[in-house]
This record gives C-alpha cells, structure tokens and sequence, in this order.
C-alpha cells in the first residue's frame, strides 16, 4: 500500500518525507486554507505559486491539487493551469476533481464526471475527489480517473450523526460492536415483551462505514479489473488504515497526526523503557 500525507503543511511534508514512507501528497482547499493561516499567524507572506512549487519538489510521487471551479468547463481550466504551472517541476501532478459538484439535487450533477473525462482524455491525470459511495466511484472510473479518493471519516460521520452517536473527529467508528449493541438491546426489549424488529441499524444505502465504503469499492474495481487506483481519503485514525490496508487498497492517505499514531503503542514504549534499564556495562563496551 502506498501512503501519501493529507495535508499542504510544507513543514509537515518535510519531516514524513525524512521519514522515508511517502509515496505522495493530497491537498484541498481547506488544507491549503489552514497552511496558510500557519504562515500568515507566523507573520509570513505567502507567495501561493512559490509555496506550491516546493510541495511539488519535495516529493517524486503524486501531488494532487484541487480545482475551485464548479462548472466542467471552469475545471478543465483550471487544471490546465495547475498542471501547466506546477507539473514541470516533478512530472508529478494529478488535477483533483469533485465527482459532483452539485450544491443542491436542482443543480448540474454530472459537471465533475465531464471535467476527468476531458481532463483525462488530453493526459491530465485526475483524482476523483468527495467520494461518498461506491456508484460514485464507478462513475468516475467510467470517465476514466486515474484516482478515485473515498471519504472514510465523513461517511463514518454522517451515520453516526444520523444515529444521533456523540464521537469525537479522530475516534473510529466501530460498526461491527454497534450492530452487536444493538442486538444486546433488542434481546433486552424482546425479554421485556417487545416485538424484535429485524435490523435497526442505520446504513447510507447499504454502506455501514467508510471503511465500508472502501471495501465496497475495491469489490467493484476487482470484478472489471478498472485501471483507477483508490485512495482511502478523510482517514482520522490508525485503525482505519490497517483495516484499509488489510483489504489491499492501493493507496491510504493519511494526515500527519494519524501517521504518528500508527507507530505509537504504549507497550514498546515499556519495552523501550525496560530494554535502556537493562542494559550491562560489558555490552555497553561494544559501543565505545
Ligand atoms: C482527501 O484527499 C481529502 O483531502 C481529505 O482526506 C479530507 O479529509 P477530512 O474529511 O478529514 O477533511
């Protein structure tokens, strides 16, 4: 599985690049927005195209870069104009295109679908972007993406939500114990004298989480061999990425913090702690 970083902080970039596990970099415009409220709070002027240009350099693998047009025609402009400014510096540049644009169900819905299509067709790599279901994915690999980003954390958000859950952005959305919870209760009402109903449990259209949601998607793409890569996007915790991983997506990218998460385990930092205590002067000699 590759892993690229979900953020347009350079500063992060930087360090998960020292690391020697990126294989890309995904921003959006709010990530942008955030990276440069960094700067700006640090009293630094941004230079947008310089700043971009550094991101582009420091890693080999993808970069994508989101339009903020809406219409197709807007968006192919746009990602001409991102790929024309940045993709010299790398070769690595993929146009990010929102799979609908719509605000509402009365507006265009098919604007994001023509934008890859066109993009695609004159070389332009893009990355299907707000994925929210696996018809949305398939849509988008049709018109040829080279991408396709699902949103883990967002669909995980949206039923807990709808469930009425109180969670917390990073906490993992466990569906598999809420199904068991839930059956704990019925059995529960079902002794009391009420009637079991046979399932209570919220799903979007048949998707129980993001998670899910991936899964799904690698499902579809493996049964007609589609050449689009997925990318497990809006990640917000480690466990999201093993269970994505265990399910051989292509690609998880992932934010910084969550990175970090991945190589924390309070039990190696014990080991750590009692390895240093234990060792002996004669194997310390080894060293000197
Ligand atoms: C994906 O490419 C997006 O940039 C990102 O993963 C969105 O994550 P969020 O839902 O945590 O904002």
């Amino acid at each position: 599985m590759k892993i690229f970083i979900d953020t347009a902080d350079i500063d992060e970039i930087e360090e998960a690049y020292s690391w020697g596990i990126l294989d890309g970099i995904t921003t959006n415009p709010s990530l942008i927005k955030k990276a440069v409220e960094k700067l700006k709070n640090k009293g630094k002027k941004v230079d947008m195209e310089e700043y971009i240009k550094k991101i582009c350099s420091i890693v080999e693998g993808p970069v994508s870069l989101e339009v903020r047009g809406i219409k197709a025609e807007e968006m192919v402009r746009e990602g001409n104009i991102l790929y024309e400014k940045f993709n010299d510096i790398n070769d690595n540049i993929v146009i990010k295109i929102p799979v609908n644009t719509a605000f509402n169900e009365n507006d265009e819905q098919f604007e994001g679908i023509k934008a890859i299509k066109e993009l695609e067709e004159t070389g332009i790599p893009t990355n299907a972007t707000l994925i929210m279901a696996p018809e949305q994915a398939l849509l988008a690999a049709k018109a040829g993406a080279s991408y396709v980003s699902p949103f883990l954390g967002r669909v995980d958000d949206y039923i807990r939500s709808v469930k009425g859950i109180e969670y917390s952005k990073m906490d993992y959305w466990d569906f598999d114990a809420s199904i068991l919870m839930e059956n704990k209760e019925r059995e529960k009402k079902a002794e009391n004298g009420y009637k079991v109903v046979s399932s209570v449990s919220y799903s979007d259209n048949g998707i129980y989480s993001g998670v899910h949601l991936v899964e799904s998607i690698i499902r579809i793409f493996d049964s007609y061999s589609y050449d689009t890569e997925i990318i497990a996007a809006s990640v917000r915790n480690a466990r999201q990425v093993r269970l994505v991983a265990e399910m051989g997506v292509d690609i998880a990218t992932i934010p910084f913090t969550v990175i970090k998460e991945m190589v924390s385990h309070y039990k190696t930092m014990e080991g750590m702690k009692k390895f240093t205590q234990d060792v002996v002067e004669e194997y310390s000699k080894l060293f000197e």
